[in-house]
This record gives structure tokens, sequence and C-alpha cells, in this order.
């Protein structure tokens, strides 16, 4: 049985180890990397991150696919868009840890072979693009964009392409090739949509 002298020094020693033990696990957890596992573009990867690393940085910078842009990294210009689990978002504002088991295609993911996807194919025979640095996130947008099936003209292609925007201005031939692929898809809009 211990003495009244080592219970009373057992007592006070307790939350100084709580403390030494709470400070050194606080400093593993910002030292620790993070386990996740994404499957990108069709291919399943067991990733160590650091637990503040965003998507956009994870694609490009750990996994080299850099046809991902990054223009503002902060939420404002499209460039970055990629699709977690069919649904568009900007990778740059996601933390990567967030979307554990989930599902990415990049602009890497969309061709099939060597043909192209509808709206890869499109944006070519439209001219979409000029330099470019803005067209992978623009064509990943459009493939969420008609997935979601909200666009029932080409004036809503044009409102839910807002988020993408292009330095080089080439917004009236990404509206075409958008609208085109809407309407190959959607037979019936033609009649309704004479522009
Ligand atoms: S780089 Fe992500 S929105 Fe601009
Ligand atoms: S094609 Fe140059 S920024 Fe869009």
């Amino acid at each position: 049985m211990p003495s009244q002298t080592e219970t009373a020094l057992h007592a006070q020693a307790r939350p100084e180890s709580r403390t030494g033990s709470h400070s050194s696990t606080h400093r593993a957890s910002l030292e620790d990397t993070i386990a996740l596992t994404l499957t990108i573009n069709g291919t399943q990867h067991a990733l160590s991150i650091e637990p503040w690393t965003s998507l956009l940085d994870l694609l490009r910078e750990q996994l080299h696919l850099c046809g991902t842009k990054k223009g503002c990294d902060h939420g404002q210009c499209g460039a970055c868009t990629v699709l977690v689990n069919g649904v568009r978002i900007n990778s740059c504002l996601a933390l990567a840890l967030v979307h554990d088991g989930a599902q990415i295609t990049t602009i890497e993911g969309l061709a099939e072979g060597d043909t192209l996807h509808p709206v890869q194919h499109a944006f070519v025979e439209h001219d979409a693009f000029q330099c470019g640095y803005c067209t992978p996130g623009q064509i990943c947008s459009a493939v969420g964009l008609l997935a979601e099936g909200h666009a029932h003209c080409r004036d809503d292609v044009r409102e839910q392409m807002s988020g993408n925007l292009c330095r080089c201005g080439a917004y009236v031939n990404i509206a075409d090739a958008v609208d085109a692929v809407r309407c190959a898809r959607s037979p019936a809009a033609n009649g309704e949509d004479a522009r």
C-alpha cells in the first residue's frame, strides 16, 4: 500500500504526465502524415499526405497529374475543376483527406484510349480554347454540368459555366462546344433552342 507521501506525489505526477502526453500527441499529429485511399481515373491509390494538403496539390505535386491547373488557388477561377464522385468541385478548396475513398476524375481520365470524351472532341471541333490554361477545368466543369442536367439552353450553359474563367476570352466557342454536346444528348432540345 503506498504511503501518503507516495500517493501525493503520484497525484501530482498524473496531471503532468497527461499534459506531457497530450503535447507529444499533438506534436505527433501535426508532424504525422495521414493515410487515405482515392480512386483516381479508375486506379486506386493508397496515399500518405500531410493533413492540410489540398486535393489540387495532391494531384499535381504528389501524383504528377498536372492537367489540372492552379490559377488563383482560392476558388475564384475554376482552373482546378475536377469531378469527385461525378460532381464538379474546385480542387484548390478541397482538403484531400475529406474525400478519402472517393472516385476522382481529372482531365487525364476522360478519354477512353485514343477516343476523346465528347466534350473534349467538341472543344476541338469548336476551337474552344486559345492558350489552353483554363481548358482542363472548363472541360471537367462541362462534364459535370451535363451530368447535372439543369442546362436546358445555351444561356443555361453560359450561366452554369460562369465559375470557369478564361483570360483569353474564348467564352463564345466554349459555350458553343458545351451546348453542342448538350443538344446531341438531348435531340428534343434542338427544336426549342434555335439561336
Ligand atoms: S485554382 Fe481553384 S478556383 Fe482557381
Ligand atoms: S484559353 Fe487561355 S485562359 Fe482560357
